[in-house]
C-alpha cells in the first residue's frame, strides 16, 4: 500500500487533507513542528478519521530525520504544506521566511532524492501572480511577487522546474491555492491558528462575530470594482483538500511538473462576503471603512480551467455554503 507524507499536516489545509485521505482509506504519516497550530488538532483528527494518526514532531529542515521517517514508513509521495504563511509577517522578517520555506523545501527534496522518492506536490499560492494583468488569472499568467513570501513560493516552484527538467522520473504539481475559507463538516477542524496577528478576511471576520474585535476593517472602497471593495477568489477549504487527493492521484500516474490554481473561478468582494456571512449567521457585523491594506490588489480571481481538465476537479461550494461552513465552525466551537 502507497504512503504519504504530509509536512505541515495538522495545519488549516494539511489537516483538512488529511481527513479526506483517511476516508478514502489512502494511508499517509504526518510531520509537523506544531508551529502555528494547536496541539489538540490530533485528537480532533483522530476523532474524524477514526484512527491513530502516525506524526513526528519534526522540522522540515531536520534532513536526517526525514530520510529516517522515509524509509521507516516505505512514503511513496510527499504532500509538501508546511511553510510560513503570512505576507505581512514575510516583510517584517523575510529572511526567516526564506530559511523556513527554501531551506525547508530544499531538506525535503533532499531527503527525496536520497530515499529515491520522486512524487511531491507542492503548496503553491496565487500570490505569485502580485498584482494580476488580467482576470480571470490562467497559469500563463506573468509571476510577480511582491512580498517575500510570494517570492519563496516562486523560488520553490523554479527549483522543482529544474529538477523535474534533470530527471523526467519526477511528478511534481504545484498548486496555486486563491482563498481557502470554512471548515470541515464535523465541526472539529478548521482556519484555527496559533499566530493571531494580521489575519485573513474570514479568520478577522470571526473575530468580530465572537467578540474579540468591535468592528472588522475593510481596507479600501474606492477600488475599481462594483462596490469599491477588493474582489478575491474564496474556495472552500474542503474543495481545496479534495484538489490534494486529485493531484496526487494524478502525479502517481504521470511523470513530468504542472501548476495547477486552484480556485472557484468567482470573484466576490468583500461587502459581500460580509452580507452572505450576516444572511447565514443572522448576525450584523460592524465595520469601519479604513484605508487601502498595502500590497493588495483589486482583483484576483482564477481560471481554473487547467485543474477541472487535467485533474478532473471541480469546486462544489456557493459562496452562501462556505460562509455557512465558517459559521457551523464558530458555533461548534465557541471561538
Ligand atoms: C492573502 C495573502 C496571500 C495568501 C492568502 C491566503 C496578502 C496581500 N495576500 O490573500 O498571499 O495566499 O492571504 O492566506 O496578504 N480584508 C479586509 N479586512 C481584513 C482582512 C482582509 O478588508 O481585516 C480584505 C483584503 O483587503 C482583501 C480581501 O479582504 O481585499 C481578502 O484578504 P485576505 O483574506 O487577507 O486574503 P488576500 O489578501 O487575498
Amino acid at each position: 500500500m502507497t504512503c504519504t507524507l504530509l509536512t505541515g499536516g495538522f495545519g488549516y489545509i494539511g489537516s483538512h487533507t488529511a481527513a479526506i485521505l483517511a476516508e478514502n482509506k489512502q494511508k499517509f504519516i504526518i510531520l509537523d513542528n506544531f508551529i502555528n497550530c494547536k496541539r489538540d488538532v490530533v485528537a480532533r483528527l483522530e476523532t474524524i478519521t477514526n484512527q491513530n494518526i502516525r506524526f513526528y514532531e519534526v522540522d522540515v529542515r531536520e534532513t536526517e530525520s526525514l530520510i529516517k521517517i522515509i524509509n521507516e514508513n516505505k512514503v511513496s509521495s510527499v504532500i509538501h504544506f508546511a511553510a510560513l504563511k503570512s505576507v505581512s509577517d514575510s516583510l517584517m522578517r523575510p529572511l526567516d521566511y526564506y530559511e523556513v520555506n527554501v531551506k525547508g523545501t530544499i531538506s525535503l527534496l533532499q531527503a527525496m532524492k536520497c530515499t529515491g522518492l520522486k512524487r511531491f506536490l507542492f503548496s503553491s499560492t496565487a500570490a505569485v501572480y502580485g498584482e494580476p494583468d488580467f482576470c480571470p488569472i490562467d497559469e500563463k499568467h506573468k509571476l510577480n511577487p511582491l512580498n517575500p513570501y510570494a517570492q519563496t513560493k516562486i523560488i520553490i516552484e523554479k527549483i522543482l522546474e529544474d529538477i523535474s527538467k534533470a530527471d523526467r522520473e519526477w511528478s511534481i504539481a504545484c498548486l496555486r491555492y486563491f482563498n481557502p475559507i470554512g471548515a470541515h463538516n464535523s465541526g472539529l477542524i478548521g482556519d484555527d491558528p496559533l499566530s493571531v496577528e494580521n489575519s485573513n478576511l474570514m479568520p478577522e471576520m470571526i473575530k468580530v462575530v465572537t467578540g474579540s474585535k468591535n468592528y472588522l476593517n475593510v481596507f479600501g472602497d474606492d477600488y475599481e470594482t462594483s462596490d469599491g471593495t477588493g474582489v478575491r477568489d474564496y474556495i472552500h477549504i474542503m474543495d481545496l483538500s479534495k484538489a490534494h487527493v486529485t493531484a496526487l492521484d494524478y502525479i502517481n500516474k504521470n511523470n513530468g511538473i504542472n501548476f495547477f490554481n486552484i480556485g472557484t473561478g468567482e470573484g466576490v468582494s468583500v461587502l459581500e462576503l460580509i452580507k452572505t456571512f450576516e444572511k447565514v449567521s443572522g448576525l450584523s457585523i460592524p465595520i469601519k471603512i479604513s484605508n487601502r491594506r498595502e500590497g493588495d490588489c483589486a482583483v484576483c480571481f482564477a481560471n481554473p480551467k487547467k485543474a477541472n481538465d487535467i485533474l478532473k476537479w471541480k469546486s462544489n461550494y456557493d459562496l452562501y455554503k462556505m460562509c455557512n461552513s465558517a459559521w457551523e465552525f464558530v458555533k461548534s466551537n465557541k471561538i
